[in-house]
C-alpha cells in the first residue's frame, strides 16, 4: 500500500502559519525552507513529505495528484481550476481582503474604466455582477504602480494593513471578498488515503478552533 503523503505548501506566510497546524497533527519538518534550498522536505514522519511550491501553483500540484493535500489562499483558488479538489477547511490564516483600490484624488476619466490586476477571474466576476463594463489588464505583481503611471485607473489587489496602498498614494475603494487560506485535498487521494488525510483534517480543525 502506498502510504506516502505529500503536502504542498508555499514558503513565506502560508508556511509560517501552517507550521503550528502541522505540529498539532504530529508533523514536524526536518528542515526550514527559509534556510534550505531544498524543495522537497522530509518530516519527522518517514511517510510524510512537504513540497515547497509557488503559492499560485499549490492547487495545480494537488489537482494533478502530485501532492495529496495542500494549503492555498482563497484568492488563488478563485482563479484556479478546482475540478479534482476538495476545499475541506478554512484555516483562518493569511487573512486579507480582495479590494478595488485607486488614487486618493481620482481624476474624472472620459473612457471605460481600466483596471489592472493579477486576479482576472475574480475581477471579471465582480464587475459583471455590478453590470459595469471595464477593461481588465493582466499583471503578475506590483499592481500599485499601474494607476501611478496611467497604465490603469484602478487595481484589484489584496489588502491587509493598507500600508502598501498608502505607500503608493492609493486608497481602498470597494470590498470584493474576504480571503483566508484553505486546506485543499486531491479527490482521489481523499478516498485512497482517507485515514491519513482525515487524521490531519481533524487535528487541523481542532487547532484552528482553539
Ligand atoms: P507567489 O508565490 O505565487 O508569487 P505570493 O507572492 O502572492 O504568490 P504570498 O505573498 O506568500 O505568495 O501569499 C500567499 C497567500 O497569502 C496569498 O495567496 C493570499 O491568500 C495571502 N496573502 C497575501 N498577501 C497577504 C497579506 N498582506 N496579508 C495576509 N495575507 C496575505
Ligand atoms: C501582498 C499584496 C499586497 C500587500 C498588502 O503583497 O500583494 O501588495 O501584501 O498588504 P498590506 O495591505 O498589509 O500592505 P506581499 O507582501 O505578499 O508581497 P508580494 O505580493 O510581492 O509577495
Amino acid at each position: 500500500m502506498n502510504d506516502q503523503l505529500t503536502i504542498a505548501l508555499s514558503k513565506g506566510r502560508i508556511y509560517k502559519d501552517t507550521l503550528p497546524l502541522l505540529e498539532a497533527a504530529g508533523i514536524e519538518p526536518l528542515e526550514d525552507p527559509s534556510k534550505s534550498r531544498k524543495l522537497i522536505l522530509p518530516t519527522n514522519q518517514d511517510n510524510v513529505r512537504l513540497l515547497i511550491v509557488r503559492a499560485t501553483d499549490a492547487p495545480t500540484y494537488v489537482a494533478h495528484g502530485a501532492a495529496d493535500i495542500g494549503v492555498a489562499g482563497k484568492d488563488v483558488l478563485m482563479e484556479a481550476p478546482t475540478d479534482n479538489l476538495f476545499e475541506l477547511l478554512d484555516l483562518h490564516i493569511a487573512k486579507c481582503k480582495l479590494m478595488v483600490a485607486g488614487p486618493e484624488n481620482e481624476k474624472p476619466h472620459g473612457h471605460r474604466l481600466k483596471v489592472a490586476t493579477k486576479y482576472l477571474k475574480s475581477a471579471q466576476a465582480y464587475y459583471a455582477e455590478k453590470g459595469e463594463q471595464v477593461d481588465l489588464i493582466k499583471l503578475y505583481g506590483s499592481m500599485e504602480i499601474a494607476p501611478l503611471i496611467d497604465l490603469a485607473d484602478r487595481i484589484v489587489d489584496l489588502v491587509d494593513t493598507g500600508n502598501t496602498l498608502k505607500a503608493n498614494g492609493l486608497v481602498p475603494l470597494e470590498h470584493i471578498a474576504d480571503i483566508s487560506s484553505r486546506l485543499i485535498v486531491n479527490q482521489h487521494a481523499y478516498k485512497t488515503k482517507f485515514a491519513q488525510i482525515n487524521h490531519i483534517v481533524e487535528e487541523f480543525k481542532k487547532a484552528v478552533e482553539k
